[in-house]
C-alpha cells in the first residue's frame, strides 16, 4: 500500500485550487503568492467533470494541461482530484434514473453538486471512465504527489430513496442476510406481523405513518455507506491501473453521521479530513481536538492529513463569524499536534461567483494587504519550522469507545428520551479527559483495547454479544472501564439482549437496571457525593436528562442518587473484576466550563479512575491550556486570556529557537513546540 505522498518541505500547506473559476493571468499571481506564503501542495481539479467532458465522451484537458504545467515549474505539488462529486448538468439530462430521490419521495433538482444516486449504473460507468482518463492522463506527471478521489462522499446524498436504490438494497440483503427467514428473524419482523414473504417485498425505510422496522433502518444505512465506498472502490481501481501513488478520499469525521468511517479507513492509502468550526460554540477549539482524535484514531495511530479547513468564517452556519485573533494558528497547530502531517484549506482564493463566495480562503476578496494573508504567510513559516514533526506519532492512554451503528441507532425514533444523544454525551466524556491535560484515542468497541490503561464507553446503546465480551476480556486483563448510562442494551439488529438491561454489560458491570426514569425537559437530579448513599446535602453532583433504578449484583455503590425517582439507590457503581474495575455512571454528567472544575462534576468523577488506572497528567495546569505530546514535540495551546508557565519542560523552542530549561511560558491566544530534550 502506498504510504504518504512525498512532499518536498514537511508539512503539506496548501488547499483545494479551483483556478477554473479565474481567467489565465491570474494564475500566474496565483502561483507567485503561494511561494511567498510557502504552500506545497494543492488539490486541484475537484469540480471540473463539466469542463473536462463538456458533453458526454467528450474530452478537453488543455486548461488542466496548462495548470498542472504551471504548478509544476513553481515546484508546487498537486493532489490530483477525480471531479465526481459534481456531475456535469448533461448527465443529469443524459440520465434522469440517476436523480437522487429522498426519504419523502421527492427528485432532488440539478443547478448543485452530489445531486446523484449512489447506487446508479449510469453514474458507476461516467465516474469510472472520467477517474481512468485523467489517470491515464497525469498519472507519470512529475508535479503529481497524490490522488484525491471524489470530495466529501455522502455529505449531500448519504441516503437515496429512489427504485434503482430499492433494487441495489435487496441484492444487499441477500449478500448479508443469504434468504428470507434470517432476515425475517433479524429484523424481528413477527412484531406487527410484517414478514417478508421474499427479499422483493423489501422497500427502502422511506417514510412511514408511525414507526418503522428499526433494523430495516440500520440495514439501510449501512447499505447506503457500502455504496458510496463501492464508488470509492472504482476510481480508486481505475486509478491504481496507471499509478501506485497514494490515494485518498476526503472525510468529515465526525460531522457526517451517516458514514461510518470505520467501514472506510482501509479503502483509502491515507485518511484525510475536512474539518469546520461551529463559530458559534465557545468551546469549539474542544470539539476540534476531538474530531482530530478521532480521525487519527480512524486512521489507525498513522500521520493523517487535514484536508481542509477555513482561514476564517464559512459561509453556510447562519451566522459566519470570523475566525478570533490567532485562532486560525491555534486550529491548525491543533490539527498537527494531534497526528495530522498537512495544514490544508478550503480554498485557495475566494470565490465570487456561485455558492460560496462569502467563505473565507488563503487569498481574500481584499488581497494580499489583508491581515489575513498576513496570517497565512506567517503559518506557513511555522510550519516550515516543524518538518521534523512529519510521521512522529501520538501516543494515548485511553480511549473512548465510538461507533457509528450505535449512533445511528440511538438517533431512532422512539427511544426512551430524545435528550439522550450519542454524540452529546461522547462530547461530554471527552471534554472532561480534554480539560484533565489526557490525550485519547478513539476505538471501535470491538477492537483490540489491551494496549489502553482506561477505556469509557460514552451512553453506547448498541453493543454486540461479542464487543460485550470484548470489554469484558479488557477489564479481566487488569483494565479499568467507565461506561455511561443506556450502554449495552441492544444488539446489531436493535434488538434488546436477553433478561435486564444492558444485557451486552451486566456481568461487566456488575448489576442490572428494573427500570429507566429519564428525566422531564431540562430536569436534574442530584447525586450524593458521599459513601455511597448519599448525604443529601447539596454539595453532590447533578445529573441530567437520565434516572434508573439499579439494582446491585457484585458491584458497589460509590454515588447514590439523593433525589428523583431513584433516590437512595446507586448512581455511580464500582465493580471489581479480574485485575480490572468496571464503573458505571447511570445518569448525564458534565464537566464544568473554564475555570470552575471543584470537583464536583464529571472531571471529579473520572479522577479517582484516572489515579486507579495510572494515567500520567500534568496537575497544575488551568483548563483552558490544552496539551499534546507528539513524538519528540510538546505542544502546548493557550486557549485562555492569561499567559500560562508549563513546568517540566526541557528542550528547544521550534518557533523562535528558545532554550526551555524547566519550563515553557505560552503568551494568551499562543502557541509554543518544544522540541524536548534528551530522554524527556
Ligand atoms: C466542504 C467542501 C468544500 C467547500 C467547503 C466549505 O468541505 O468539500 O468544497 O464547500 O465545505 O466549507
Amino acid at each position: 500500500m502506498p504510504g504518504y505522498p512525498a512532499l518536498p518541505g514537511g508539512i503539506a500547506y496548501g488547499g483545494d485550487y479551483n483556478p477554473e473559476q479565474w481567467p489565465e493571468e491570474v494564475w500566474r499571481e496565483d502561483v507567485r503568492l503561494m511561494r511567498e506564503a510557502g504552500v506545497n501542495l494543492v488539490s486541484l481539479g475537484i469540480f471540473n467533470w463539466g469542463l473536462l467532458e463538456p458533453a458526454e465522451g467528450v474530452h478537453d484537458f488543455g486548461r488542466l494541461d496548462r495548470i498542472v504545467d504551471l504548478l509544476d515549474s513553481a515546484g508546487i505539488m498537486i493532489d490530483l482530484a477525480t471531479p465526481t462529486s459534481s456531475p456535469p448538468t448533461w448527465f443529469r439530462t443524459a440520465h434522469p434514473g440517476a436523480r437522487l430521490v429522498d426519504r419523502e419521495g421527492r427528485v432532488i433538482a440539478g443547478g448543485s453538486r452530489h445531486s446523484f444516486c449512489p447506487s446508479s449504473p449510469a453514474y458507476a460507468a461516467a465516474s469510472e471512465r472520467i477517474a481512468e482518463r485523467i489517470a491515464a492522463r497525469y498519472a507519470g506527471h512529475p508535479a503529481v504527489a497524490m490522488w484525491h478521489v471524489h470530495n466529501e462522499y455522502g455529505w449531500a446524498n448519504a441516503r437515496c430513496y429512489c427504485e434503482t436504490s430499492a433494487e441495489a438494497f435487496r441484492a444487499w440483503l441477500r449478500e448479508r442476510h443469504g434468504d428470507v427467514a434470517a432476515l425475517n428473524a433479524a429484523w424481528g419482523t413477527t412484531f406487527w406481523g410484517l414478514a417478508y414473504g421474499s427479499f422483493e417485498e423489501v422497500e427502502p425505510p422511506r417514510i412511514a405513518p408511525a414507526g418503522q422496522l428499526t433494523a430495516l433502518q440500520l440495514d439501510y444505512a449501512r447499505f447506503s455507506v457500502d455504496a458510496h465506498i463501492a464508488n470509492f472502490r472504482r476510481e480508486r481501481d481505475a486509478i491504481r491501473r496507471f499509478c501506485d501513488l497514494p490515494v485518498t478520499t476526503n472525510f468529515m469525521i465526525p460531522n457526517c453521521e451517516p458514514m461510518d468511517y470505520w467501514r472506510w479507513a482501509g479503502e483509502v492509502d491515507v485518511v484525510s479530513n475536512d474539518h469546520y468550526l461551529d463559530a458559534g460554540r465557545a468551546d469549539n477549539h474542544i470539539e476540534l481536538a476531538m474530531a482530530a482524535d478521532l480521525t487519527r484514531s480512524v486512521a489507525g495511530g498513522r500521520p493523517w492529513m487535514l484536508m481542509e479547513h477555513s482561514t476564517g468564517a464559512v459561509n453556510w452556519q447562519p451566522r459566519n463569524l470570523a475566525k478570533r485573533p490567532g485562532e486560525m494558528r491555534r486550529n491548525s497547530l491543533a490539527h498537527v499536534a494531534r497526528g495530522s502531517d498537512s495544514v490544508l484549506f478550503f480554498q485557495w482564493r475566494a470565490s465570487r461567483h456561485g455558492a460560496e463566495k462569502f467563505h473565507s480562503a488563503m487569498l481574500p476578496h481584499a488581497g494580499t494587504d489583508s491581515g489575513l494573508w498576513r496570517d497565512v504567510v506567517a503559518l506557513g513559516a511555522d510550519l516550515r519550522g516543524l518538518a521534523g514533526v512529519r510521521g512522529s506519532r501520538v501516543e494515548a492512554e485511553v480511549a473512548l469507545v465510538w461507533d457509528w451503528e450505535s449512533y445511528w441507532a440511538l438517533e431512532l425514533e422512539w427511544r426512551p428520551s430524545v435528550d439522550l444523544r450519542f454524540r452529546e454525551r461522547v462530547e461530554a466524556y471527552y471534554e472532561a479527559l480534554w480539560r484533565e491535560h489526557v490525550t485519547v484515542d478513539f476505538a471501535h468497541p470491538s477492537a483490540d483495547l489491551s494496549a489502553y490503561r482506561m477505556v469509557v464507553v460514552p451512553s453506547s446503546y448498541l453493543l454486540t454479544e461479542a464487543a460485550g465480551k470484548n470489554l469484558r476480556r479488557y477489564v479481566e486483563a487488569g483494565g479499568h472501564l467507565v461506561v455511561s448510562c443506556f450502554s449495552g442494551i441492544v444488539d446489531e439488529n436493535d434488538t434488546i439482549h436477553p433478561g435486564a438491561h444492558p444485557g451486552a454489560l451486566r456481568d461487566v458491570l456488575g448489576l442490572s437496571v428494573e427500570e429507566f426514569h429519564p428525566l422531564p425537559e431540562g430536569g436534574t437530579v442530584p447525586v450524593g457525593d458521599g459513601d455511597g448513599v448519599g448525604n443529601g446535602d447539596g454539595d453532590g453532583l447533578t445529573g441530567r436528562i437520565w434516572s434508573e433504578r439499579v439494582r446491585l449484583a457484585g458491584a458497589r455503590a460509590v454515588h447514590a442518587f439523593t433525589g428523583g425517582p431513584d433516590a437512595g439507590h446507586p448512581a455511580v457503581t464500582r465493580h471489581e473484576l479480574g485485575a480490572g474495575t468496571a464503573w458505571y455512571v447511570a445518569t448525564a454528567l458534565d464537566p464544568a466550563p473554564d475555570g470552575t472544575d471543584n470537583g464536583r462534576d464529571l472531571r471529579g468523577l473520572l479522577r479517582p479512575v484516572l489515579d486507579l488506572a495510572g494515567v500520567p497528567r500534568p496537575r497544575d495546569l488551568p483548563d483552558t491550556l490544552e496539551l499534546v505530546r507528539r513524538g519528540r514535540h510538546l505542544f502546548l495551546l493557550n486557549h485562555g486570556d492569561e499567559p500560562v508557565t508549563v513546568r517540566g519542560v526541557s528542550g528547544t523552542g521550534v518557533f523562535d529557537g528558545a532554550a526551555h530549561a524547566g519550563s515553557a511560558t505560552v503568551p494568551a491566544g499562543g502557541v509554543t513546540v518544544v522540541e524536548l530534550a534528551g530522554d524527556t
